[in-house]
């Protein structure tokens, strides 16, 4: 009998670190590591013109551009006439997602708020809402701030702050105007820039409550140390960091690599060994193309294919910061909305509700299976909150002879998802045991279940409301 096997066994169990040098969350990376998603809401100038990064250049400044709706130097282009922030936190709530990151600010240079600040020489900075001729007269960060917290979703802001085309300066902070300036542009000095970047900033990081999430991209400016000032609980800032996967693409084993990846340490990977905490996320598509900003025509991917982008993200241990395109009407498109409920719903139905689940502290841990179940997925979660302590394990499955090794890897953390290759049935009671061969210290394990196959993607396709 399988069981006796298990008394028998004798672990070589050696804790390899003293509790001080085992890194721990701060509480904001607890908050950020609380959710599976975080909405990455994509909405600015660059929607009424086309995707990049700028949105804004030479062939839609101070011209219409064919695929444009006016010319992305006029704020009034910027007119989302059925603005509905509301109606995006309805998606944000039903794909799951309980922080939402909005594009205060992205290359072009236009501000989402109606921004008090000047240049030195004491003009405005004249290139946002709320501004004489811009067609939105209200704050629409505003507006998304409360729609977020009625909806009890954290919030944040994405402002890149070494780029803005506006002010002639591109991703890496350089001069973008060394030949030529377009009307409208303004051809500031790198201490002009900074003078108005600081403003902004301090606006977005006072003005609107405790952010979550701070998304800043292409380098800090100098203003890091005043973002952990004003926002000490944001994830995202020097003093709460989280690092990149590597890919938008959205298959991080594919295209990064597919080692275990750690919730501590530096780079792409983390590194068991850090002394530093350091969460990991990805940022992929709905779009099929690697396209951020709203464009006509565009077909997004559908639930089949998400749900791989989910295992290979969310099942190895990050976050997934899934792309918002919202639209020139400024919704979320219906077709859009009706995958992030279907994700949230597989997410729901898929995981919600173990055949098995147990958790505590130890080394071993096992579950009890009846004859007739029949199980595919093994869902792993350490409490991150006390560290990540695993460094690796075994997944074994009673058989009349022992144990039969089902899976061997090493990095737990948040959560960590093991697709079988084949689907297993049960014939007679049977037990998984989750076998932890090395930790740091002693194991926190939060959750260890196992699943029966999920519905198929096809099945649950039309089912456009269920939970
Ligand atoms: C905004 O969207 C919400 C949610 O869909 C809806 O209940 C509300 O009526 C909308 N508001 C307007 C002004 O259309
Ligand atoms: C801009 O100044 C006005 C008037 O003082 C103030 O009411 C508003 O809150 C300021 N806006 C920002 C974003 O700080
Ligand atoms: C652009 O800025 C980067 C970083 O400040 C600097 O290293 C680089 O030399 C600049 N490139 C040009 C062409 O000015
Ligand atoms: C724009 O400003 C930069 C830096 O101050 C300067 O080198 C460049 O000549 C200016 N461009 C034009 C067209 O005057
Ligand atoms: C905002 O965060 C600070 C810590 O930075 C905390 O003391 C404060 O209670 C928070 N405020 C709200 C309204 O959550
Ligand atoms: C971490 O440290 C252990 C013990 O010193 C060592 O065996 C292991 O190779 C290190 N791992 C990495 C990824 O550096
Ligand atoms: C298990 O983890 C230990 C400690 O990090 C490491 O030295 C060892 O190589 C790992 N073993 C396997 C099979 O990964
Ligand atoms: C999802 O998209 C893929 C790729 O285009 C396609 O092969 C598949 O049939 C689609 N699945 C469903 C259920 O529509």
């Amino acid at each position: 009998m399988a069981l006796d096997c298990w008394a028998m066994v004798t672990f070589l169990f050696v804790f390899q670190v003293t509790a001080a040098d085992l890194p721990v969350p701060t509480p904001a990376q607890v908050r950020y590591q609380s959710t599976d998603f975080v909405a990455l809401i994509h909405f600015n100038m660059g929607t009424f013109a086309h995707n990049g990064d700028p949105c804004c250049d030479k062939s839609n400044w101070d011209v219409v551009a064919p695929y444009a709706t006016g010319k992305t130097s006029d704020p009034a282009t910027f007119d989302p006439e059925k603005l509905n922030t509301t109606q995006w936190m309805e998606s944000v709530a039903a794909l799951g997602a309980n922080i939402a990151v909005l594009t205060a600010k992205h290359g072009c240079g236009f501000a989402l708020w109606p921004t008090n600040s000047t240049f030195p020489d004491g003009s405005p900075y004249g290139y946002n809402v709320g501004m004489p001729g811009a067609a939105v007269q209200k704050d629409v960060l505003r507006s998304f701030v409360d729609s977020a917290k009625n909806a009890g979703i954290g919030y944040g802001f994405y402002y890149s702050i070494m780029k803005n085309f506006y002010l002639c300066h591109n991703f890496f902070g350089n001069n973008s105007c060394k030949q030529e300036v377009l009307p409208r542009q303004r051809n500031v000095t790198n201490d002009d820039y900074l003078h108005v970047a600081r403003q902004q900033v301090t606006e977005l990081w006072t003005q609107y409550g405790n952010l979550t999430r701070i998304w800043v991209d292409s380098g800090l400016g100098g203003l890091g140390n005043l973002m952990g000032e004003l926002q000490p609980q944001a994830a995202g800032t020097p003093q709460n960091p989280i690092n990149w996967c590597g890919t938008e693409s959205g298959h991080p084993s594919r295209d990064v690599g597919p080692e275990d990846v750690w919730n501590m340490g530096p780079g792409y990977f983390g590194d068991p060994n850090a002394s530093t905490w350091t969460p990991k996320f990805c940022d992929p598509q709905l779009f099929r193309e690697h396209i951020w900003f709203w464009e006509p025509n565009l077909e997004v991917r559908n639930l089949s294919e998400m749900i791989p982008i989910y295992h290979d993200i969310v099942g190895r241990g990050m976050v997934m910061e899934l792309a918002f395109s919202i639209d020139r009407d400024g919704l979320v498109e219906e077709s859009h909305a009706l995958v992030y409920r279907q994700l949230g719903n597989w997410v729901r139905n898929c995981y919600g509700s173990p055949l098995a689940v147990t958790s505590g502290t130890g080394i071993v841990f096992t579950l009890t299976l009846q004859a007739g179940q029949i199980f595919d997925r093994i869902q792993i979660q350490e409490n991150i909150v006390l560290g990540q302590r695993v460094r690796n394990y075994t997944l074994e499955q009673s058989l009349e002879n022992g144990w039969k090794p089902l899976v061997t890897a090493s990095a737990i953390g948040r959560k960590r998802i093991h697709v079988l290759e084949s689907v297993i049935e049960v014939l007679g009671e049977t037990h998984l045991r989750l076998r932890i061969e090395h930790a740091t210290q002693s194991p926190q394990i939060s959750q260890f279940a196992v699943f029966s196959p999920c519905k198929k993607a096809a099945e649950l396709q039309d089912l456009k409301v269920f939970i």
